[in-house]
């Protein structure tokens, strides 16, 4: 159990709050692992009193959570639990007046305090100024960021500097969800708690990986945000690069709060340069146009932000990570939005046995692939090939060794939200980005931005429903490969 908390969330009464850290922290809460003392203060420009914003609370529980989950004690304990403050950041009156609350408990010195900054991200440096200023930052604080961080590598550095300027590096958590989802970090225990996958992890063995991120909503009410964006910057920058790195990194010697970070460092600062000859043949970038996803019509990207966008909703891209083990083998990374199936998949793709001793295996099998599924079902799936029974002589068929976490496991897989939250409240940042990841990640994803904006070239059109730009399966089709059947 974490030790005494006073978590504040600035945002307290926007949409990743009240669907994401609320649900997470009631879960906590139900199983027990919140302290009793614990409180949760959620910083909005609202005018509510504590006992309106629990009734918001309430209401939006009773949305998010898993259908069954919500229990009348735990929901009365957690909200009981929870205060609001009305403040406006230019006030310093309401500053004074939110650090009173978190003076007025009776062990405030042995207190962890967490300030989630679940605003945005212009208001970072200003917010964690202010707590300074009022003396609420001390050793038992911690400050945690949501993303963008940033929008390219010098905007990445100004969050950091200004909230290095307040917190410590130790104090700060970078959160990149991805990092809390169970079957990714099951993909550290599967690589390095076994040791028949490691002596083939490499490019002896590995023909490419393949990477994708497939949703089917679209940008829905987030378009105001999204059109700054694009899919570079929303979903490859952070969680397509940091799955990479965990396919790719070296093993620790030990789990801590660095090692991995080094680690996953050192990928990145290995990958392949994007000069503009190699973005110019190895990414493909797409919008939707209208079309059905799961039966139902749906609107163009146009359509729903307007017109004369040049923002990319789809990305696939080829690069390697240069480094003895995996040079020459090429990582494809795909992630759109509004694709066919929501679907997050890394696929593995060994070379083909050296010799063929069943010449009849010829367009029959598959080489052999490790799917990691990441979503919407955990689970992993080994392709293997086998003989079909029978007296026949050999007749192989491709078969799959399956795990499905959810038969293997008889138990509620965590929302990622979950693991995160208790990591910042136990003071584990293991699963957070440090600051020299996020900046080596923009540091490389940073050319792509610049050249994609200085050619007249729109992204490719796709229909709403479909697998994206045909030019995506060409980028694969050029080297002789094509993007998996996704087991997901
Ligand atoms: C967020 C992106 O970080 O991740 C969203 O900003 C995206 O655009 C979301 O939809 C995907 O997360 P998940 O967990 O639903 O795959």
């Amino acid at each position: 159990m974490p030790e005494t908390c006073d978590f504040t969330v600035f945002g307290g009464t926007g949409d990743l709050a009240l669907r994401k850290l609320l649900p997470a922290l009631y879960m906590r809460d139900h199983e027990g692992q919140l302290p009793p003392d614990t409180r949760i203060i959620a910083v909005s420009h609202s005018d509510l009193d504590d006992a309106a914003y629990r009734l918001q609370v309430r209401a939006a529980l009773a949305e998010h959570l898993a259908p069954g989950v919500l229990r009348e004690d735990v929901l009365e304990r957690l909200l009981a639990r929870l205060h609001h403050v009305t403040l406006d950041f230019s006030d310093p009156d309401g500053w004074h007046l939110f650090h009173g609350l978190l003076k007025d408990r009776p062990s405030y010195d042995e207190t962890v305090r967490v300030y989630y900054l679940a605003v945005a991200p212009r208001m970072f440096g200003q917010v964690c100024e202010r707590l300074d200023e009022i003396g609420a930052v001390d050793e038992h604080a911690r400050v945690v960021m949501e993303k963008p961080i940033g929008h390219d590598l010098e905007s990445a550095r100004a969050v950091n500097e200004s909230v290095g300027r307040v917190f410590e590096e130790r104090q700060i958590f970078r959160i990149d969800h991805y990092l809390g989802k169970e079957s990714v970090q099951n993909l550290l225990v599967t690589r390095f708690a076994n040791t028949f996958l490691e002596p083939l992890w490499n490019s002896s063995w590995v023909d490419h990986v393949q990477i994708t991120v497939a949703e089917s909503l679209g940008v829905g009410s987030r378009g105001g945000y999204y059109d700054q964006a694009g899919a570079l910057r929303d979903m490859v920058q952070n969680h397509l690069l940091q799955l990479l790195c965990l396919v790719a990194m070296e093993p620790p010697t030990y789990v801590d709060r660095e090692t991995v970070r080094d680690e996953k460092l050192k990928v990145l600062q290995a990958l392949k340069p994007m000069t503009p000859e190699v973005i110019d043949r190895d990414t493909v970038r797409g919008r939707y146009d209208a079309g059905q996803v799961d039966g139902e019509v749906v609107a163009s990207y146009d359509d729903e932000v307007g017109a004369g966008s040049r923002t990319e909703t789809f990305v696939a891209l080829k690069t390697e990570v240069q480094n003895w083990r995996w040079a020459g083998v090429p990582f494809y990374l795909r992630t759109g939005k509004r694709m066919d199936r929501r679907a997050s998949e890394i696929v593995v793709v060994f070379k083909r046995p050296p010799h063929s001793m069943f010449p009849q295996a010829e367009g029959v099998t598959t080489p052999n692939r490790l799917h990691i599924l990441v979503q919407p079902d955990e689970g992993m799936r080994l392709h293997l090939t086998a003989k079909e029974p029978g007296p026949g002589g050999y007749r192989l068929r491709p078969v799959s060794l399956d795990l499905a976490y959810a038969t293997a496991f008889d138990q509620r897989l965590p929302d990622a939200y979950e693991r995160l939250l208790m990591d910042v409240m136990k003071g584990n940042p293991t699963l957070f980005m440090r600051r020299d990841e996020v900046e080596a990640a923009w540091a490389w994803a940073e050319p792509v931005l610049h050249r994609w904006a200085s050619t007249p070239e729109q992204p490719l059109g796709y229909p709403a429903g479909t697998a994206g730009p045909t030019a995506a399966a060409a980028l694969l089709e050029r080297d002789g490969r094509t993007w998996q059947e996704l087991d997901s």
